[in-house]
C-alpha cells in the first residue's frame, strides 16, 4: 500500500542474512555464511540459562545490564559508566550512529565492510562515505584520512574487516586517530577480536586511554558463540555511553542474554580453546587452498575471503551443489566461515574442483 514515510527509507538496501544450509539429499549440509561459531553452547552456559532465567521470563530484564556491565568494567579496568550493552553489537553500532549523525552528516568507513553500516547510516538519515579497500582487502587508511571533512561525525574501523578478514595495524590505527579531530568519534568494531593473530594488529583498548573519542564495540556472538541471544557491548567515554543509552532500544537485551554472557565470562579458558581450534582450522584451510593455487589475503577473523571477481557466480553454484551455504557478494567474491571439520573439508574439495575447472 502507499503510505507516508521518510523517503530516505526507500534508498536503504535490505540486510541480506547469510543463507541457511542448502537442502541436499543424503549428505549433511552446512551453513558457513554468517561467521557463526560452529561449537554447541557450553554446558555451563546452558545450565545458567536453565537455572537462572527460565523461572522469571514474565519479568522485564535489567535495562542497564548492570551485572554484565560491572563485570566488563572490572575486566577492562574502566568505570561502569564507560560500558554499555546492546542487543548484539549491531545495536551498539546503531546507537552510536544515531547518537552522532543525522541529515547532512557523514559517516566514513571502509568498503566493503560489515553490511549493516550503510543500512544503519541511511536509517539515521546521514550520508555514508565509503572508502574502497586496498587490493588486498585491507583498509585504505590514507583514503579514510582524505575523506574527513567538517561534516564527518563518525569514522568506523573494522578490525578484522568483515568480509575480507584483514587486520588493521597498530600503526595505521594511530595514523587515523591523529588525523581525526578530538570531538569526532571513532568506532573500532572489533567483533572478531579474539581470532586476530596478527602480531602487529591494532588493539583499540591500547589507544583507549589516550584518545577519549574512541568507542570500542565487541560482541558475544562470535568467539563466545551466543549469536542467537543477541548481546554485545561498548566501551567509551562516560558521556558518550550516556548518549548511547538515550537512543538505545529500551529493554533490548534480554535476561537470558545477560545471564549467558556472565556465564561465558566465567569460562573464558574453555572458550579460548575453541577459538584456538578455529584458528588452527583456518590455517589448515588457507594453507591447503594456497597449495591448490589460490591467492588469499591472510585471514584474521573466523572466516576468509576468496576474491573471485567476475568468477564469483560460477564458484557460488559449486558451493551450493556441495551442500554449503557461503556468503556471496556478486561480482566481488565469497566469504567463507571456518566451520565444522566436515564443512571445512568440503570447502577444500570444492576449491580444488574450482581450480581444476580453471577458475
Ligand atoms: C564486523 C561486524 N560487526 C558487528 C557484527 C554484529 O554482530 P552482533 O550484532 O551479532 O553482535 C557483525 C556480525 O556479523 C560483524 O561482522
Amino acid at each position: 500500500m502507499t503510505y507516508l514515510h521518510r523517503p530516505i527509507i526507500d534508498t536503504i538496501p535490505a540486510y541480506r542474512q547469510g543463507k541457511p544450509a542448502p537442502i541436499s539429499a543424503g549428505a549433511r549440509s552446512y551453513k558457513i555464511s554468517s561467521n557463526e561459531n560452529p561449537f554447541d553452547p557450553l554446558p555451563s552456559v546452558r545450565r545458567a540459562i536453565e537455572e537462572q532465567t527460565l523461572g522469571h521470563i514474565n519479568r522485564y530484564p535489567d535495562m542497564r545490564g548492570w551485572d554484565v556491565v560491572e563485570r566488563l568494567s572490572a575486566r577492562y579496568g574502566v568505570a561502569p559508566e564507560q560500558v554499555t550493552v546492546g542487543c548484539g553489537s549491531t545495536e551498539i553500532i546503531t546507537q552510536l550512529i544515531s547518537l552522532v549523525s543525522g541529515p547532512g552528516d557523514e559517516v566514513v568507513y571502509p568498503w566493503r565492510s560489515f553490511e549493516a553500516y550503510p543500512i544503519i547510516v541511511a536509517g539515521a538519515g546521514a550520508t555514508s562515505v565509503q572508502v574502497a579497500n586496498l587490493p588486498d582487502g585491507s583498509h585504505d587508511v590514507d583514503g579514510i584520512i582524505a575523506a574527513l571533512n567538517d561534516r564527518t561525525r563518525l569514522v568506523i574501523l573494522n578490525n578484522p574487516n568483515n568480509p575480507t578478514s584483514t587486520s588493521l595495524s597498530a600503526q595505521d590505527a594511530r595514523r587515523v586517530m591523529r588525523a581525526v579531530p578530538s570531538n569526532v568519534l571513532v568506532l573500532f568494531d572489533e567483533a572478531y577480536f579474539q581470532f586476530n593473530t596478527d602480531p602487529s594488529t591494532s588493539v583499540a583498548m591500547d589507544l583507549f586511554r589516550e584518545y577519549p573519542n574512541i568507542v570500542i564495540a565487541h560482541t558475544f556472538s562470535k568467539a563466545y558463540g551466543l549469536a542467537g541471544l543477541r548481546i554485545g557491548f561498548a566501551l567509551g567515554a562516560a558521556d558518550v555511553i550516556e548518549g548511547m543509552r538515550k537512543v538505545s532500544l529500551p529493554f533490548g537485551v534480554t535476561d537470558v542474554a545477560q545471564k549467558a554472557a556472565l556465564a561465558s565470562l566465567d569460562v573464558d579458558d574453555e572458550l579460548h580453546e575453541r577459538v584456538l581450534s578455529i584458528i588452527e582450522r583456518r590455517s589448515h584451510i588457507v594453507e591447503t587452498l594456497r597449495a591448490q593455487g589460490w591467492t588469499i589475503s591472510e585471514p584474521y577473523g573466523n572466516f576468509f575471503w576468496l576474491a573471485l571477481g567476475e568468477r564469483t557466480d560460477v564458484a557460488a553454484k559449486e558451493f551450493v551443489e556441495a551442500g554449503l551455504s557461503v556468503r556471496v557478494f556478486d561480482g566481488e567474491g565469497i566469504r567463507i566461515t571456518v566451520g565444522e571439520p566436515e564443512a571445512n573439508d568440503r570447502v577444500i574439495e570444492v576449491c580444488g574442483k574450482l581450480k581444476a575447472m580453471g577458475l
